[in-house]
């Protein structure tokens, strides 16, 4: 079972330290996208977290099921409006099954590089695959591996700095793995969190899809479907399990 990074003080604190992510310029594009994938069907989300866009998805008539391997995050979400109709299971969403078929599986927020080796990263797109329904989607929001911005020899590359907030990834470029620093000050203390991540290009992605046996339908840079180009720092992908062959 992977490593849970999202304890009591980081659920605790998770609104308030990523208050950007709540702002409804971000979440209401996520979940228009999504809730045009679903359509009429049942979505599931791995890595759901504290509901940010499980809740407000389900507001939109979508049924929403999601897995979470941390109670903490998964006992904020319960505790807000609406968690009634977001069953969530604990468990790790690279092999934990739920019941039922869905017509959306859906991963957002790097969340994909919680799991650290290449095999968890593959059984995740392949438990993505077993949920969905023939025809369904699975969608992963990630960002692009930031190489291109260190300088030759340097391995780390700082993504956040402020008076009360350093962030800075430091590249392990043999094993494949980010370790995320942040070290905020809040009040007068100094508080720091680091947590490995294996970061994965989306051509890496796609071949994961299709080991899954599913192909990639769309790729966007964001969920408002900017164009995916050299320069885009984050993507949004949309893998496509085959439709069921009729005789
Ligand atoms: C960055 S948070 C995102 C939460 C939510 N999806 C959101 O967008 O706000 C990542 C979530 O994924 C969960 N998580 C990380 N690795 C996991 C795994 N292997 N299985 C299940 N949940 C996992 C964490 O517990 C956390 O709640």
């Amino acid at each position: 079972m992977p490593e849970d990074h999202f304890g009591e003080h980081v659920a605790e604190t998770y609104e308030a330290k990523w208050p950007e992510l709540f702002d409804p310029a971000v979440v209401d594009p996520a979940v228009s996208f999504l809730a045009d994938l679903a359509g009429s069907g049942a979505a599931l989300e791995f890595g759901v977290g504290t509901g940010r866009i499980a809740l407000p998805l389900s507001g939109r008539g979508v049924r929403v099921r999601g897995i979470d391997l941390s109670p903490a995050m998964v006992a904020r979400l319960r505790a807000k409006p609406g968690a009634e109709n977001v069953a969530v299971v604990t468990g790790d969403f690279a092999t934990t099954r739920v019941e039922g078929t869905f017509a959306l599986v859906y991963l957002v927020r790097n969340t994909i590089t919680n799991l650290t080796t290449q095999d968890e990263q593959v059984e995740c797109f392949r438990n993505a695959a077993a949920h969905l329904e023939p025809g369904g989607c699975f969608v992963i929001e990630n960002y692009v591996p930031e190489l291109r911005r260190l300088p030759p020899g340097q391995t780390v590359h700082a993504f956040t700095v402020t008076p009360a907030h350093l962030g800075f990834e430091e590249y392990d470029v043999a094993a494949q793995i980010a370790y995320s620093h942040h070290y905020w000050v809040t009040g007068g203390q100094l508080e720091t969190r680091s947590t490995p991540h294996r970061y994965v290009w989306p051509s890496e992605l796609d071949l994961m899809a299709r080991i899954a046996g599913m192909s990639l339908r769309e790729r966007w840079a964001d969920w408002a479907r900017e164009p995916f180009t050299g320069d885009s720092r984050s993507h949004v992908s949309v893998w496509r399990k085959p439709a069921r062959l009729t005789p």
